[in-house]
């Protein structure tokens, strides 16, 4: 737009600016704007023919899809079966659905809406080319009035004003789209402290219910299997990661998958080497968290919450492969390296009299990145 650079013409005054009509101050605002108007084609010269119907109801099918995507969307996500269900289970068929029925709608949804408006674009704006000279500096008066006019122009020159059809479906596409784009929000909005003590902030599959022992199981791949470990499964320098498990859980698919799906309950179990057993440093209060050469950490970076899977046997460190902190085996998995802050929680261990490793009690500090109420 002009300003400082507007062409050098006469300014009309106020009193003519107020009689002008709008294609007159387009046409001023194009001349101010040093705009040269190169190339100019109606895309329909002739209007109501049915070829413009007809191009006209193609678009609106877009938009009508769009709308129909999004709605289904929102169908899906407030009514579908969402929680998981096991393998095996009658509706684990319906469940898997979930996510790829949500995508599917997703982008049908913005692909109707984008297809729509790219061929109203191509059907209906008219087809110009127009060449303007770079100005710099604010806008003047008369230049804020004519473009003002000229964007009316342009609402005019596309035809969006007199096409009900048209405004209507992408009124319904772009709402339903928009109802669609904002729902999933609803499912950020959670209570973490509901339920007081029991809440999920502060427990996990290690926290003890009802006196019950809670075993070191291992994962075969297969939820329903239970597969405890006894001190000489695991070699001297090996690692494995083990999930709770209680008796009252036994042949009950969905906790026992539940179990090992759960954020904070992997835990990695270090068997050291005898000769690094010698010189593990204890923390002060975990002096006997471990059973011999067994050390248990909770495998949650206290970074960022991702999974620390990786334990280098000679140098005894535990790695997490996001952002490269190390944790120092041999001393309470304290960091060493990287940017995390604090050491892996250690969990208490011990041999029950099945000859099954057990845990000890709970974790005494929270499991995974700090957060604001964390007490240790
Ligand atoms: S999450 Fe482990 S280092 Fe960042």
């Amino acid at each position: 737009m002009s300003g400082g650079g507007t062409v050098d013409r006469p300014h009309p005054t106020d009193e003519q600016l107020a009689s002008m009509s709008d294609e007159e101050l387009v046409t001023l605002g194009l001349e101010l704007d040093d705009v040269e108007l190169a190339y100019r084609r109606e895309r329909w010269p002739v209007k109501g023919t049915k070829a413009e119907k007809r191009a006209e109801r193609s678009v609106a099918a877009w938009f009508v899809l769009a709308g129909i995507a999004s709605l289904a969307f929102v169908g899906i996500y407030l009514f579908w079966p969402w929680e998981y269900e096991p393998w095996g289970s009658d509706r684990n068929m319906l469940y898997t659905l979930y996510t790829p029925l949500l995508g599917l709608t997703m982008g049908l949804g913005i692909l109707g809406l984008g297809v729509g408006v790219i061929a109203y674009s191509k059907k209906f704006v008219p087809d110009e080319t127009a060449v303007q000279q770079r100005h710099t500096g604010g806008s003047s008066e008369v230049d804020k009035k004519t473009t003002v006019a000229l964007l009316g122009d342009s609402m005019e020159s596309i035809g969006i004003g007199r096409r009900s059809l048209i405004k209507r479906s992408l009124g319904f596409g772009a709402g339903a789209l928009g109802i669609m784009a904002i729902m999933p929000l609803g499912g950020l909005v959670k209570n973490p402290w509901k339920g007081g003590a029991d809440a999920a902030l502060w427990t996990s599959g290690w926290t003890p219910r009802n006196n019950e022992t809670i075993y070191l199981r291992r994962s075969t791949g297969r939820s329903h299997d239970v597969e405890l470990i006894r001190p000489g499964d695991l070699d001297a320098g090996a690692m494995e990661t083990v999930f709770p498990f209680r008796e009252s859980e036994r042949g009950n698919d969905e906790a026992l998958s539940s179990a090992l799906r759960e954020s904070d309950n992997p835990v990695m179990l270090i068997r050291l080497r005898p000769a690094d057993g010698n010189r593990v440093v204890k923390r002060a209060g975990q002096e006997d968290f471990n059973y011999g050469d067994y050390y248990a950490y909770s495998k949650i970076c206290t970074h960022a919450g991702c999974p620390t899977s990786l334990y280098e046997q000679q140098s005894n460190r535990i790695l997490c492969p996001c952002h490269q902190s190390q944790f120092d085996v041999l001393t309470y998995a304290k960091p060493i390296f990287g940017p995390a802050a604090r050491a892996l929680p250690q969990l208490p261990i011990t041999v029950n009299d099945e000859g099954y490793l057990v845990a000890k009690g709970n974790f005494i500090e929270s499991i995974g990145p700090a957060f604001w109420e964390r007490k240790s």
